[in-house]
């Protein structure tokens, strides 16, 4: 499994070179084909989807892509705390991507039948490989104990199961969430990590250097069916990696 990672100087830099990425593969779509894409909550996220409403909302193919979540918190979508909220408000109502293109988790709904629900539903949208749905795209982004979308450190099991979609719980605060689990985060044809701030630069160079004890992190076993896998950080995220790891 290789990756790359990419050090830009601000977020704006950033979410540019993620737009440049997202318009080459729309403009790759056949038509009558879709772009899968899977949504990611946090900070970083948030920030994305906000500067690509300011910037680019005429500027990409958004009626190619269908959008999805790899995590959900068990919430109504009008909560604060909703993944769907956070990505309708910032993005989804600014840009021309028809309703019908979105398919949000049910945080409302009962969490193990909506982790069932919704795993039929990527099943029934999503084109297949190794035998299950493969997103185009999975967006990460990364928790200070090393969670990616809902899997911490505490649920290893989440790697294993054969289920797409699982129920967990925030270990912090008992919130509970539906999450994609790692066999269908490691199908994707790509994982992008989009990771900012100082506050992360521990753990982001824990993972990416392998230091001892980093296996248990949840995001160092995220290992894609592509082999690969791009880390954007800022330079505050990568400030404590070292330099034969930068822009590989
Ligand atoms: C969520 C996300 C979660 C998030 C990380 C990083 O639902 O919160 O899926 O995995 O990406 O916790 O969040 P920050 O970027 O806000 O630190």
């Amino acid at each position: 499994m290789s990756y790359s990672v990419r050090v830009f100087p601000s977020r704006e830099a950033l979410a540019q070179s993620y737009a440049a990425i997202l318009i080459k593969d729309l403009d790759r779509i056949e038509p009558d084909h879709y772009y899968t894409i899977a949504l990611s909550g946090g900070s970083t996220p948030e920030f994305l989807f906000h500067y690509l409403s300011e910037n680019y909302a005429e500027r990409i193919s958004w009626e190619k892509l269908l959008v999805f979540w790899g995590d959900e918190r068990c919430v109504p979508p009008e909560d604060k705390e909703s993944n769907f909220r956070m990505a309708y408000e910032n993005l989804l109502q600014n840009v021309p991507i028809p309703d019908a293109n979105v398919f949000r988790i049910r945080g409302e709904d009962d969490p193990g039948a909506e982790a069932r629900q919704y795993s039929e539903l990527v099943t029934s949208m999503v084109p297949f490989y190794n035998g299950i749905p493969q997103f185009d795209l999975m967006l990460l982004g990364l928790g200070d104990d090393g969670h990616i979308a809902s899997i911490f450190p505490d649920r290893p099991d989440l790697f294993s199961t054969g289920q797409l979609y699982d129920v967990a719980v925030k270990p912090d605060n008992r919130q509970k969430r539906i999450t994609a689990t790692g066999r269908l985060i490691n199908n994707s044809s790509k994982i992008y990590y989009i990771v900012t701030g100082k506050s992360k630069a521990s753990i982001v160079s824990e993972i990416i250097e392998g230091k001892s004890g980093s296996g248990l992190y949840p995001a160092s076993r995220v290992m894609p069916a592509s082999g690969h896998i791009v880390w954007m950080l800022d330079t505050a995220a990568a400030s404590l990696l070292r330099s034969e790891q930068l822009n590989k």
